[in-house]
């Protein structure tokens, strides 16, 4: 199949409806291992994978990394045609924005945008949900891939098409990991060497927690913690943003008698560089007493 390179809305407009189902892979370029597994994911899901690169301003806030975020598209197309990509979509800004921030109308994603990862980066959400919906209307995919790294993001998208009645499959993938336990994210590559070996903190935190998931919510967040706080006197430190134990679907902080699935956040500051990872849990019921 030959790989469609689209950068304008007429230029996707004219190559869409030749690709039959799609499944489509949103991401921000800077591809690495963790896209590869979306896009592998993808390719059994539809005809074609489409894979949209856009480094989306509007998520961005005030003195985040919008002007440093690494853009390697050329990369990024090698890695397309190596994974058997049909469709890459990657406009620029004015064609995403032609109204150009004056106000246009955007998604809001409601209580659910303001919590946990939402508190330390307001808008956040709003904006990927915006986005988001934007490259939905645009391309039309059958099913969209996301990473569960982003567990928040996720759990607000297939909450956004549910509630938006957006006709589009979500699907989630596992989060892909370097041998140590670093999850992948584009933002690795600003790590220096030994920003990289305090980073390691927030795997671990999270492996520790789970050790301790019989014993419930409050066993597991100390148990992080005792990481994360040995993190904060390394030199370089670890800034932690949270680290929370969540409903998966609303984010809501689970309480003491929780049963069921959870997710065990955490997220914290290396040098100027904003990490994220996270770790599904399962909290079973305590055994009973009695004989
Ligand atoms: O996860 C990302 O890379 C971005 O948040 C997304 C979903 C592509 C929206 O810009």
């Amino acid at each position: 199949m030959t790989l469609v390179i689209a950068r304008t809305r007429e230029e996707l407009a004219a190559a869409r409806d030749s690709f039959g189902t799609i499944a489509l892979v949103p991401t921000m370029g800077a591809l690495h291992e963790g896209h590869r597994s979306l896009i592998r994911r993808a390719r059994g899901l539809a005809n074609t994978v489409a894979v949209s690169i856009f480094v989306n301003p509007l998520q961005f806030g005030p003195g985040e990394d919008l002007d440093r975020y690494p853009r390697t598209f050329p990369e990024d197309l090698a890695i397309c045609a190596e994974e058997g990509v049909g469709l890459i979509f990657a406009p620029t800004v004015e064609t995403m924005y032609p109204e150009n921030g004056d106000g246009g109308v955007t998604v809001s994603s409601g209580e659910m945008g303001t919590v946990v990862e939402g508190v330390t980066r307001p808008g956040h959400f709003d904006g990927v949900l915006t986005v988001v919906l934007k490259l939905f209307n645009l391309i039309r995919p059958d099913i969209a891939v996301f990473g569960e790294k982003d567990a928040q993001q996720l759990a607000m998208i297939r909450r956004m098409v549910t509630d938006l009645n957006v006709p589009v499959w979500i699907d989630g993938c596992p989060t892909v990991r370097e041998e140590d336990g670093l999850a992948l994210s584009s933002r690795n590559r600003y790590l220096s060497s030994a920003e990289r070996v305090t980073a390691l903190s927030l795997s671990l935190a999270l492996r520790m927690g789970a050790t301790a998931s019989p014993d419930g919510p409050a066993k597991i967040l100390s148990a992080a913690r005792v990481v994360l706080e040995e993190a904060a006197e390394t030199e370089p430190p670890l800034e932690l943003d949270y680290v929370v134990l969540v409903d998966p679907t609303t984010f809501h902080e689970v309480g003491e008698e929780h049963v069921g699935p959870a997710v065990l956040a955490v997220a914290g500051r290396v040098g100027s560089t904003h990490l994220i990872d996270n770790m599904p849990l399962y909290l079973a019921p305590a055994p009973s007493t009695e004989s």
